[in-house]
């Protein structure tokens, strides 16, 4: 199989897409500034030197993805030491690693994303102490590192309705007890917890409605420490991983 990596000018993706995508029987993936196309089913067209396209690379890889993936590195994810985030088809964690199995699926946070490693990180810093709620879970890592960590109980909530099915059946396969519904929190209070972890855009943290039992914030989704202001809210701790920050907040 031949894959194509096409670099592209900084906010320049979605017009390239938009340009190659009648023309591309396989689609294509999006990493970042990236777009990594496949040649399966048809040749790739000739010129793929759209506006936007920065350079051009070609390489031959291994028809099954499984393959392509361990080679690229994405056969699961470790972090901080502690927790293996993986696919089910990727290999079993070492001995002492936490095991946590997402599901390849549209959600987010099937552990590829710096924000999730850096939640994740943070979540295992803290005193597993009762209610925590995972605001924006997508396909629910956060929820499930936290209850195999011993919060409890674990609510998951997003606007997206296959995020949240996607977090109670990667819940239901980890065997642990999450709650997951369908809330939108720029309009919804969301359930009361002592942690809440809540990567997220900024525009839904600003609209966030904290409740008085909440006593630790872990906050990613945003580009800038000062993307949001969390008002009578200290920052414990900082994180920034290729661009994008996670900050750890108790109160003042
Ligand atoms: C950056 S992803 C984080 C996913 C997961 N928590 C993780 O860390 O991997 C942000 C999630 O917020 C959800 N979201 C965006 N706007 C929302 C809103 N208004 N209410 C609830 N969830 C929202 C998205 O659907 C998405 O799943």
């Amino acid at each position: 199989m031949r894959r194509v990596t096409l670099r592209v000018r900084p906010g320049a993706v979605e017009d390239v897409l938009d340009a190659l995508l009648p023309r591309l029987p396989d689609g294509a993936h999006v990493r970042g500034d990236t777009l990594v196309l496949h040649a399966r089913t048809a040749p790739l067209p000739d010129d793929l030197a759209v506006d936007g396209v920065v350079d051009i690379t070609e390489s031959d890889v291994p028809d099954d993805w499984r393959e392509r993936r361990r080679l690229d590195g994405l056969g699961g994810v470790e972090v901080a030491g502690r927790i293996w985030l993986r696919s089910p088809d990727d290999p079993p964690p070492a001995p002492g690693l936490m095991d946590i199995v997402i599901e390849r699926s549209a959600a987010f946070g099937t552990g590829a994303h710096p924000t999730t490693r850096m939640c994740l990180g943070f979540i295992l810093g803290l005193e597993p102490r009762g209610a925590f709620s995972d605001l924006g879970c997508g396909a629910g890592a956060l929820s499930i590192a936290a209850a195999k960590l011993g919060f409890a109980p674990v609510q998951a909530v997003d606007y997206d309705e296959h995020s949240v099915e996607s977090a109670r059946a990667n819940a239901r396969d980890n065997g642990v007890a999450v709650d997951a519904n369908v809330l939108d929190l720029t309009r919804q209070a969301p359930p009361p917890a002592r942690v809440f972890a809540a990567n997220m855009p900024a525009r839904v943290h600003r609209a966030l409605q904290v409740p008085d039992v909440t006593e630790v914030i872990i906050v990613s989704g945003i580009r800038s420490p000062d993307d949001v202001t969390y008002e009578g809210w200290r920052r414990t701790d900082v994180l920034e991983r290729d661009g994008w920050v996670a900050m750890l907040l108790e109160r003042a």
